[in-house]
């Protein structure tokens, strides 16, 4: 596995390959990788020649009150897991390569970015649009994956694709959950043995709600009512953002279930300081 910290050789290794016919995959992630990110990796193997994974922490994306000095960067166990899984090119750029003083030029999407996480986290999706449009010009992919974990990032990544002409395939890969239902996250790392047992209320709901749409429920308020009820008897440790049914092909809020439309239910709870994401994806 062949290791870039500085942009200029990323761009030049990327146009080699390019030029020598290969097809190139990125798996942008910010490290502390675990087998949802490299279930991402064993996706991209199946659709490119080379596949390039990208670990940078982000600050545009973190508020000043949340978790960037502390998110995990265990980069010398993350190393040997890329290139375990077969990654032929890991971009790992200092803070300084990425961002040079003065940094002024952003990108935001208006709509998509004020709504459910948005509305919590308000500079977040400009942070994440900002460094995913940057990774693109920095590895100049064919194709790049990204996780249905996240299911507002990736809607947020295949409309700016689409808005701003990237010449880029995007590719969603399933949630990778542990042996007890928990999706998997970085961040699952944060939550004391206590709330680890009880997050896996997430999930249960998640399962519950489905089989409610199932048995006929078609009011989406009514479900997502019934799921945060569901998680907030299963605990008390849980503390909800929101419950929310989104259509998958524009990320509108649903009223009424439609018979033949694909939805997102999703789902973010917070648990003491860690907030965990969570969703699931059904046709009615
Ligand atoms: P990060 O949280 O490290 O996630 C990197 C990628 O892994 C994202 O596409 C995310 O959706 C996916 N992922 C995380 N957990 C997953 C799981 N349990 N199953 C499947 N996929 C999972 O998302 C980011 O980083 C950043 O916002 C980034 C896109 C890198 C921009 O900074």
């Amino acid at each position: 596995m062949k290791l870039i910290e500085n942009v200029r050789e990323m761009q030049q290794y990327s146009e080699s390959l390019r030029l020598s016919g290969k097809r190139l995959a990125v798996v942008p992630t910010m490290g502390a990788l675990h087998n949802g990110h490299l279930a991402l990796v064993r996706l991209a193997k199946r659709h490119a020649d080379v596949v390039v994974m990208t670990i940078f922490v982000n600050p545009l994306q973190f508020a000043p009150t949340e978790d960037f000095s502390r998110y995990p960067r265990p980069f010398e166990r993350d190393k040997a897991l890329a290139a375990s899984e077969g990654v032929d090119v890991l971009f790992h750029p200092q803070l300084n390569e990425l961002y040079a003083e003065q940094f002024e030029t952003f990108v935001a999407l208006d709509h998509i970015s004020q709504k459910l996480e948005g509305k919590i986290r308000p500079t977040h999706f400009r942070g994440v649009a900002t460094v995913v449009s940057k990774l693109f010009n920095i590895t100049k992919p064919h194709i790049a994956v990204f996780g249905e974990k996240d299911a507002q990032q990736l809607m947020l990544v295949r409309k700016m694709v689409r808005d701003l002409n990237f010449d880029i395939e995007i590719i969603p890969a399933p949630i990778e959950r542990e042996a007890d239902g928990l999706a998997m996250s970085s961040r699952n790392a944060y939550l004391s043995p206590e709330e680890r047992r009880a997050a896996t209320a997430l999930f249960q709901a998640l399962v519950l709600a489905e089989k409610k749409i199932r048995s006929g429920e078609r009011n989406a308020e009514a479900v997502c009512a019934y799921t945060l009820n569901q998680i907030t008897s299963a605990t008390l440790l849980a503390k909800p953002d929101y419950a929310a049914i989104v259509r998958t092909d524009d990320f509108e809020e649903a009223v009424t279930l439609q018979e033949g439309t694909e939805y997102f239910l999703l789902l973010a709870v917070r648990f003491g300081n860690v907030r965990l994401l969570d969703n699931c994806r059904f046709v009615v």
